[in-house]
C-alpha cells in the first residue's frame, strides 16, 4: 500500500470551431438571451473530424508533457466517456497506442458527466493498492455526435472537449493530493437522462435533473470535503460539473465556501462537455495560475445514471 496519489499535471483540448448562441439561433427557434439566462452558456466548441480518442490523446499528450514523465512511466490509462462511437479497442487503448505507452492497464469508464471523478477515484485506488505508480486519467466527449441538432431543448446545451490528468503515487513521507472519493447514484431516476439505441440522441427531462442537482447534491459535496479533512470554507476553488450556472449557484449557496474561493464557470465558453467538463475547467484554472500549488480544490461531477462523484484534490 502507498500513501496515496496526487495530480502532478493537467492538460486539455478543445476543437477550434466556436459555435455561438446566435449561430444556433439561425437554424433553431432559440435566442442568445434565453440560453444565457436559463443555462449560462454563451458559446461552445464543436469538433469537425476529431474523434473522442483524438481529443483524449491531445489532452493527455499535453498533461504528460507538463508532468515531466515519459510514456514509459505510465502504467494505467483510463478514459471517462459516454460518447465513444467505437466499442473496441476502447478509447484508453487507442490513447496509449498513439502516445507510445506500451503495456498499461487500459479501461474506459462510463458514468456520464460524473465520469472524471469516478475515473480519478479508481486510479487513486489502484495507486494506493500498489497496482499502478503513474496513471493518465482522462475525460473526453464528443457530444455533438449524439445531439439532435433540430431539438432546441438539448442542442443549445452541449460541447466537445477533453481534459486529462497525470496522477502519480505521492512520494514517501509526503501527503496524498487526491482525497477519498465520494461516489454514488440514484438509479431509480436513471430514465430521466438517456443516450440510447443504435443511432442515439441525448434526451433528458431537464427540470427533473435540475431539481435533483439543486436539492440533493450539496450534502454529498460537503461529505467529500469531510472525508478529506477539509472544511468547505478552506477550499481555494470549487470545480463542479458544468451543466448550468443556476445549478452551480444553487449548490454553492449550500456549501459555505469562502468569499475568495474560485467557482469554475467554464460552461460560459465551453457548454456542457459531460465527463470532460471538470478536468477541462480545472486544467484551465491551473494554466491561468488562478489556484496556488497545493491549495485544496473540490471536484464534483453529476449527471446520467443518475450518478455523482467528487473528491478534494491538491492543485499541482
Ligand atoms: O449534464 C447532464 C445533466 N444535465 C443537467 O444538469 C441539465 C439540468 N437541467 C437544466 O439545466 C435545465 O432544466 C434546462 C437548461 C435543460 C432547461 O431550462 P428550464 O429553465 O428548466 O426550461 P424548461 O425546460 O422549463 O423550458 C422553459 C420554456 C419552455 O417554453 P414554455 O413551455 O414555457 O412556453 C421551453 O419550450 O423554455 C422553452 N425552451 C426554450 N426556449 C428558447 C426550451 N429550450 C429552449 C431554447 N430556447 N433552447
Amino acid at each position: 500500500m502507498t500513501a496515496g496519489s496526487r495530480i502532478v499535471a493537467m492538460g486539455h483540448y478543445q476543437p477550434s470551431r466556436v459555435v455561438t448562441n446566435d449561430d444556433l439561433a439561425m437554424n433553431l427557434d432559440t435566442n442568445d438571451a434565453w440560453i444565457r439566462d436559463r443555462v449560462g452558456i454563451a458559446e461552445r466548441r464543436i469538433a469537425d473530424s476529431e474523434s473522442v480518442a483524438d481529443m483524449a490523446t491531445y489532452a493527455a499528450e499535453k498533461a504528460l508533457a507538463s508532468s515531466g514523465l515519459s510514456a514509459a512511466d505510465i502504467d494505467l490509462v483510463t478514459v471517462a466517456t459516454c460518447t465513444s462511437i467505437d466499442r473496441c479497442p476502447n478509447v484508453a487503448s487507442r490513447v496509449a497506442s498513439r502516445l507510445g505507452i506500451t503495456a498499461p492497464a487500459a479501461y474506459d469508464l462510463n458514468t456520464a458527466c460524473s465520469g472524471f471523478s469516478y475515473a480519478l477515484g479508481t486510479a487513486d485506488h489502484a495507486i494506493r493498492a500498489g497496482a499502478s505508480r503513474n496513471a493518465l486519467v482522462i475525460g473526453a466527449e464528443k457530444l455533438s455526435d449524439v445531439v439532435d441538432w433540430s431539438n432546441r431543448t438539448t442542442a443549445v446545451l452541449f460541447g466537445d472537449a477533453a481534459g486529462a490528468a497525470v496522477v502519480s503515487a505521492a512520494p514517501e513521507g509526503e501527503e496524498a493530493g487526491v482525497g477519498p472519493v465520494l461516489w454514488g447514484s440514484a438509479p431509480d431516476k436513471g430514465g430521466v437522462l438517456r443516450i440510447e439505441g443504435w443511432r442515439p440522441y441525448i434526451e433528458q427531462e431537464g427540470q427533473v435533473v435540475f431539481r435533483w442537482a439543486t436539492t440533493e447534491l450539496a450534502p454529498f459535496a460537503i461529505e467529500a470535503c469531510r472525508r478529506a479533512g477539509v472544511d468547505p470554507s478552506e477550499l481555494a476553488a470549487f470545480v463542479p460539473h458544468q451543466a448550468n450556472t443556476r445549478i452551480i449557484d444553487g449548490i454553492v449557496k449550500r456549501l459555505g465556501l469562502s468569499p475568495d474561493a474560485i467557482v469554475a464557470k467554464d460552461l460560459v465558453q465551453s457548454g456542457n462537455t459531460s465527463a470532460a467538463s471538470v478536468p477541462l475547467a480545472l486544467s484551465k484554472l491551473i494554466e491561468r495560475r488562478e489556484v496556488p500549488s497545493g491549495a485544496p480544490v473540490l471536484l464534483f461531477g453529476f449527471g446520467g445514471g443518475l450518478t455523482y462523484a467528487g473528491q478534494v484534490v491538491r492543485c499541482p
